[in-house]
């Protein structure tokens, strides 16, 4: 009990590494900005941290910085390391935040976007627990390669030596650091300065600090990851490639296990913070991202769903696009080639084929015909469309906003609105046929 209660008063700050280019990727974007499926790595790592209430989360960025801290929130705190001279180098770019602090310091690189609170948490833990100065994670891979090897003798980790620098016994120990760490934060900050550049590759190499720490001491633990896939550190874009299987496997299954009806999952993506009700059923070839939330019992085919918000019973697609807050309400049916952009469509509305809406108001019950356009854009400004409840409106109908249609409206088919119409009325706006009788000859 009283262990516990540690964990929750010591403060808790975490530094993630996002320094580097990434140049195994072949990229000219840092490699923590590479998405699995909808979001930059560096993002699910801040987010699992976020998770847990750090006090503080510092990224340390370098490489392109401002493009990474864009894929982080507004305002988060980071500290810039100029040059890349190493992992542990990175880490004594937050000495000036952190020295002076008491309290645990986690430290991770931001290219291991499987990682889950969950095994944060248990390190925090055991950690708290063991009473230990300093824990790293470890994995048993079946190809170590890349990774630093961790030395032991018997129970006792003594170091850790990077791939380059090992020799071919070393090279087949199995056991790995995964780059996930923990110190007490004083301790890290008093010791960080004796790591020199002594190996292959004349870096200020973090790991060193294990026998840093040994030689003075302290006392060091490891503690095995229970899912291998979470140490998966992404190098270059084959890895990036089966991370991304990986994640969408795992997001799936939850989305399964709680009802929801997927029929093939290697051809289904969906983000990590969508929210599904039970008894939707999701056809091959959807892609469901960002902050999406859908209702229960809705059908989902081909379709192309970002940061919206879908009710119950509503059917989309096959081939729809939904994105940047579209708003679907209960029974709706949103059918094939219809993209809806920033709207909120009431209960039960009706747009089955080829149709644009944008910026749109649409009340309960509208309908839809083919081929209608809210004109909402006039090069420079976007403007808004109401439609009311009831209204009908016909084929290849264009609505050029902004513009009110009233309740229970009928709008003529092939006709170009430019101003409101009123409730109940039935609205044309096309020129009369007109028939030139024998014109041919
Ligand atoms: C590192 C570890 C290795 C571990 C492996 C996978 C070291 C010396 N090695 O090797 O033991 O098995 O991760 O977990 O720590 N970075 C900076 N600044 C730098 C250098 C790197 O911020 O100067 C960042 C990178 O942007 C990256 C992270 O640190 O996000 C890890 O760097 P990376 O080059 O991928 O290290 P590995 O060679 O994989
Ligand atoms: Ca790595």
């Amino acid at each position: 009990m009283l262990k516990y209660k540690r964990v929750i008063t010591m403060k808790k700050n975490a530094v993630i590494l996002a320094a580097g280019k990434g140049t195994r990727m072949n990229s000219k974007y840092p490699k923590v900005c590479q998405l699995v499926l909808d979001k930059p790595m560096i993002r699910s790592v801040f987010d699992s941290l976020e998770k847990l209430n750090f006090d503080r989360i510092i990224p340390v960025v370098g490489y392109r910085a401002d493009d990474v801290m864009d894929v982080l929130p507004e305002g988060s705190l980071f500290r810039v390391q100029e040059e890349q001279l190493g992992t542990g180098h990175a880490v004594m770019q937050a000495s000036d935040i952190l020295s002076d602090e008491e309290g645990l310091t986690f430290v991770i690189a931001g290219d291991q976007p499987l990682i889950t609170s969950k095994s944060i948490q248990q390190l925090l833990d055991f950690h708290v627990s063991e009473n230990n100065d300093m824990t790293l994670m470890t994995a048993k891979l079946d190809n170590p390669y890349g990774y630093g090897r961790i030395i032991r003798d018997g129970s006792q980790i003594l170091r850790i030596v990077e791939q380059k620098d090992a020799t071919p016994d070393q090279l087949s120990i199995s056991e790995v650091n995964i780059s996930v760490m923990l110190f007490d934060n004083k301790k890290l900050f008093e010791f960080i300065g004796s790591v020199d550049t002594k190996n292959k590759q004349g870096e200020y190499y973090l790991t060193d600090m294990l026998e840093i720490f040994n030689q003075n001491n302290l006392k060091v633990g490891g503690i095995a990851i229970e899912d291998n896939n979470e140490a998966i550190g992404v190098n270059d874009k084959v890895v990036l490639a089966q991370v991304n299987k990986i994640k969408k496997q795992y997001i799936n299954e939850k989305h399964m296990r709680n009802g929801v009806t997927i029929i093939d999952p290697d051809n289904t993506y969906i983000g990590e913070d969508v929210i599904i009700g039970s008894d939707t059923v999701i056809h091959p070839g959807s892609v469901i991202y960002g902050k999406t939330i859908i209702g229960e019992e809705c059908d989902i085919k081909s379709s192309y769903i970002i940061d919206s918000e879908i009710g119950s019973q509503v059917t989309i697609g096959p081939f729809a696009h939904l994105r940047n807050q579209a708003v679907i309400g209960d029974r709706c049916r949103i059918g094939n080639f219809v993209e809806v952009k920033k709207s909120t469509l009431d209960e039960d509305v009706k747009s089955a084929h080829l149709t644009y809406i944008g910026d749109a108001t649409v009340g309960k019950n509208v309908n839809f015909g083919c081929g209608v356009i809210t004109v909402n854009y006039d090069g420079v400004n976007k403007y808004k469309t109401v439609i009311e409840d009831n209204a009908f409106i016909g084929s290849n109908v264009n609505l050029i906003a902004p513009i009110k249609i009233g309740s229970n409206a009928l709008l003529a088919a092939g006709s170009t609105f430019n101003q409101d119409v009123p409730a109940n009325a039935l609205a044309i706006a096309r020129s009369r046929q007109t028939i030139k009788n024998g014109y041919k000859k």
